[in-house]
């Protein structure tokens, strides 16, 4: 398994790859991987000759320094279920100083509004600082096709509008949401549950399923009142917000109408650990 620290050096690597014309697919991580992740890189194995992996805890996405400082960062453990996955997975893990210089700060991106919603309301500048990264590991990677997981519907979204407002030639893979067999979907975070939380923390995918249900009914108003009322007797779990968007706008909705898909959203408090899901409603 190559692992790369320096761009310079990927780049090199990476020139060669595009002189055989071989295809790159590629899947940027915060490492802490998981089944999740691997279940992404197995995705980019399907449809490309090379895999490489970003694995970079990006400080400008964090809007808070406690987080930022707390995020799992287990490199050794990552490249090791790498190579137990594939040995050819080319990992590129550089250091602050390799993306940003001296100078650690966002760019200002627009995505049209989508940027404002949910997590845009409660994480000031984290879709600025996921821009940036994400731009620019596009253009020291160059790939033919990225993958990103559905439990970050928004991030998604929002990727698929920077490729297509900065014109960047790479196509966006969105892939399922991987769970635990309790339900919970799987996050970096997941590790630092304490027991009694991570017991509760189906609860939110359990409450996601049951909404799903009332809203083939009832309208988004009051299926969002449900969700709330139930997590307002949960003694260890705590709502942000839940809200049901319209999937392509992610604006709230106000009245369900026809040959529209729409998700519900949901971000809970387990203790001091942020977890967010979400789930397709039709
Ligand atoms: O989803 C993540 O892990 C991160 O936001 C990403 C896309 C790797 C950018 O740092």
């Amino acid at each position: 398994m190559k692992i790369f620290t320096e761009k310079t050096q990927i780049q090199k690597t990476i020139k060669q790859i595009k002189t055989k014309d071989l295809s790159i697919g590629f899947v940027p991580t915060m490492g802490a991987l998981h089944q999740g992740h691997l279940s992404l890189v197995e995705e980019a194995f399907k449809n490309n000759d090379v895999v490489i992996v970003s694995i970079f805890v990006n400080p400008t996405q964090f809007d808070n320094k406690e987080d930022l400082k707390k995020y799992p960062r287990t490199l050794e453990a990552d490249t090791h279920l790498l190579a137990s996955l594939n040995k050819d997975i080319i990992v590129y893990a550089p250091t602050v100083i390799d993306i940003y210089g001296t100078n650690t700060i966002a760019e200002h991106f627009s995505f049209d509004g989508l940027e404002f919603e949910m997590e845009g309301k409660f994480r000031t500048g984290h879709f600025d600082g996921v821009g940036t990264i994400v731009k620019r590991l596009f253009e020291i990677v160059k790939p033919d096709y990225a993958y990103f997981g559905k439990k970050d519907f928004q991030q998604l979204t929002i990727i698929k509008k920077l490729v297509e407002k900065h014109q960047i030639p790479v196509t966006i893979v969105g892939c399922d949401i991987f769970r635990e067999t309790n339900g919970l979907a799987m996050s970096s975070r997941n590790v630092r549950l304490k027991k009694d939380y991570k017991q509760a923390a189906p609860f939110i995918y359990k409450t996601l399923k049951a909404a799903k249900k009332k809203f083939g009914t009832k309208s988004a108003n009051k299926v969002i009142e449900w969700v709330e009322n139930e997590f307002s007797k949960h003694k260890l779990l705590t709502l942000e917000y839940v809200i049901i968007a319209d999937e392509e706008t992610l604006k709230p909705v106000k009245r369900k109408t026809k040959n529209k898909t729409y998700r519900a959203f949901i971000a809970v408090y387990a203790d001091d650990i942020r977890l967010i899901d979400n789930i397709a409603l039709n």
